[in-house]
């Protein structure tokens, strides 16, 4: 039977998604809302959903998938008038746990969604966690829309929900970061542009490699096959190594877990 699905907050995430003309095999009735009209409009163009201008229209739904900031949630009140005991929430909230937004919603059926970057190239991770009252239906549905841009993986407690965030949906942020300072190194290229493309390119072979050539070596043996003993990929790494790098991380991972708490209580 078709599912009348609403989407609120059409930024990166919700269109990350929901930017695939194929959900439109699905056959469920998608609804947008956002509160810059335009946005809301633009997505559902893409899979021939209805795009809401004012709260005045809303309906009740079977699935309401939720993309505002965390600090936004406090402005989702008027959604309360459009649920019913059938509706499913699905919460995109960093930091905001279950318990919060059943409390938040005075509603029980809750799935906690962390998706990331890759979704929009049909390459995400999803993180997921549900609420035990969420029904095999309503999961089975929320899995086949999200097959169309990534891998769930399905958790059964939030403490690793929250820390496994850090290593999914923050990663694209760190890794990006990371080649930006790598790409500094690279003091015998001037553009910019080679400069990405070169180091965007060795991340594919690399992650294509682990995946396929090397998908039962671990991390540590596919680094010995690059870094033969007494070579120069071996003096790179053990300068890195002798420099604190592993405490680099451990701190920054500290600091992440840190602020994920501090948002949970703003
Ligand atoms: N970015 C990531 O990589 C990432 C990864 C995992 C999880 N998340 C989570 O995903 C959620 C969305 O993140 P994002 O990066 O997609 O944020 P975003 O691009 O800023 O999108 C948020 C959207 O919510 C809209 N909005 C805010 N208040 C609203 C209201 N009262 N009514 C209707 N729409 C409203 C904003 O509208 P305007 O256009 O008017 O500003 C904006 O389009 C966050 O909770 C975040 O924790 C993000």
């Amino acid at each position: 039977m078709k599912k009348s699905i609403l989407c609120v907050g059409c930024g990166n995430m919700m269109n990350a998604i929901f930017r695939h003309k194929e959900l439109s095999q699905l056959a469920n009735d998608y609804f947008f809302y956002n509160r810059t009209y335009d946005k809301a409009s633009k997505l559902s163009s893409f899979i021939g959903g209805t795009a809401i201008k004012d709260i005045s229209e809303l309906k009740e739904y079977d699935f309401v998938f939720l993309g505002v900031k965390p600090q936004n949630l406090d402005s989702m009140e008027f959604l309360k008038a459009h649920l019913n005991n059938k509706t499913t929430i699905v919460s995109l909230l960093a930091a905001i746990d279950l318990n919060q937004l059943q409390n938040f919603f005075s509603h029980k059926k809750i799935v906690r969604l962390m998706p990331n970057l890759g979704a929009f190239v049909q390459e995400g991770v999803y993180l997921k966690i549900d609420t035990e009252n969420v029904t095999n239906e309503a999961n089975s549905l929320i899995n086949q829309i999200l097959s169309f841009s990534g891998e769930t993986f399905e958790l059964k407690d939030e403490q690793s929900f929250d820390h496994l965030t850090l290593f999914s949906s923050c990663m694209p942020g760190v890794i990006s970061n990371l080649f930006d300072l790598i790409s500094k190194q690279m003091t015998s290229m001037n553009s910019e542009e080679d400069k990405k493309r070169l180091l965007t390119k060795t991340l594919i072979g690399t992650a294509q490699y682990l995946k396929i050539e090397g998908s039962s070596e671990s991390f540590n043996e596919v680094t010995n096959r690059v870094a033969s003993k007494g070579g120069i990929t071996q003096a790179l790494n053990a300068s890195l190594e002798k420099s604190g790098l592993e405490l680099v991380f451990k701190k920054g991972f500290e600091s992440a877990l840190l602020r994920a708490r501090e948002l949970k209580n703003l």
